[in-house]
C-alpha cells in the first residue's frame, strides 16, 4: 500500500448479520501491519452525524426526511474526518455507507431510488467522480436466521422494529448492489462460526495483497 493514498473498506449487511464484531479485529490487523487506522460507522462518526443517527434511529420521520439526514449525516462525516484520513493515507473501515442507504431507505422503504442516486451525487462528490468505498465486505445472511440473532438482544430501534418483509427487500436490495458492482463487494458467508466469518475476510483482503 501507497504511503499517501488511503483505504476506504466499508461492512455492510442486514441487522444481525454479525459484521459490527469484526471490526476491531479487522483495525488491530492494519494496525499491526503499520497503518493508521480510523474506525467508524454510519450513520455517524462525528458529533453532527452521531446527533443524526440518534434522531435517525428514534425519531419518527417520513422517508425524505430520514433520506436527508442520512445524507447530511453522510456529508459531515465525509469532510470532516473520512477525506482528511485518506489523504493522510490512513486506511478508514466503516461500519455501513451509501449501500446500506439503497438497501435500507431504497429497497426497504421503497423511497425513491433516482433521489438517493441525485443526493449521493452532491453528497460523495469528488473531483473525477464519486467517493466511493474501494472494498465493502458484505455479511450475507438469511434475514430469518438474522432476525432471530437480533431478537431480544437490546431495545429496539426503528429498523430493528421493522418486520420480516422489510429485512427480506433490504437483503435483496443488497444483493441487487453486489450483482451491480461485483468488483467492490466481496460476499462473506455470515451463517458460519466466528473464527470462519474472520477467515473468510482474512482470505478477501490477502486476496488484495493488503
Ligand atoms: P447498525 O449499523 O446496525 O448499528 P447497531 O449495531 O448499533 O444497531 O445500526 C444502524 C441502523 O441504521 C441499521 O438498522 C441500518 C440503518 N441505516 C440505514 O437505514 N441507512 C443508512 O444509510 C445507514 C448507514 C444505516
Amino acid at each position: 500500500m501507497s504511503g499517501t493514498a488511503g483505504r476506504f473498506v466499508c461492512l455492510e449487511g442486514i441487522d444481525g448479520a454479525g459484521k459490527s464484531s469484526h471490526l476491531e479485529p479487522l483495525a488491530e490487523r492494519f494496525r499491526a501491519r503499520g497503518h493508521e487506522v480510523l474506525l467508524t460507522r454510519e450513520p455517524g462518526g462525528t458529533a453532527l452525524a452521531e446527533a443524526l443517527r440518534t434522531l435517525v434511529l428514534h425519531e419518527p420521520m417520513d422517508a425524505l426526511t430520514e433520506a436527508l439526514l442520512i445524507f447530511a449525516a453522510r456529508r459531515d462525516h465525509l469532510q470532516r474526518l473520512i477525506e482528511p484520513a485518506l489523504a493522510r493515507g490512513a486506511v478508514v473501515l466503516c461500519d455501513r455507507f451509501t449501500d446500506a442507504t439503497f438497501a435500507y431507505q431504497g429497497a426497504g422503504r421503497g423511497f425513491d431510488e433516482s433521489v438517493l442516486r441525485t443526493l449521493e451525487g452532491w453528497v460523495q462528490a469528488r473531483s473525477g467522480g464519486l467517493r466511493q468505498p474501494e472494498l465493502t465486505l458484505w455479511f450475507d445472511l438469511d434475514p430469518e436466521v438474522a432476525a432471530a440473532r437480533v431478537a431480544g438482544a437490546r431495545a429496539p430501534d426503528r429498523f430493528e422494529r421493522e418486520d420480516a418483509d422489510f429485512f427480506r427487500r433490504v437483503a435483496e436490495g443488497y444483493r441487487r448492489r453486489v450483482a451491480a458492482e461485483p468488483q467492490r463487494f466481496v460476499r462473506i458467508d455470515a451463517d458460519r462460526p466466528r473464527e470462519q466469518v474472520a477467515a473468510q475476510i482474512e482470505a478477501a483482503l490477502a486476496a488484495r495483497g493488503w
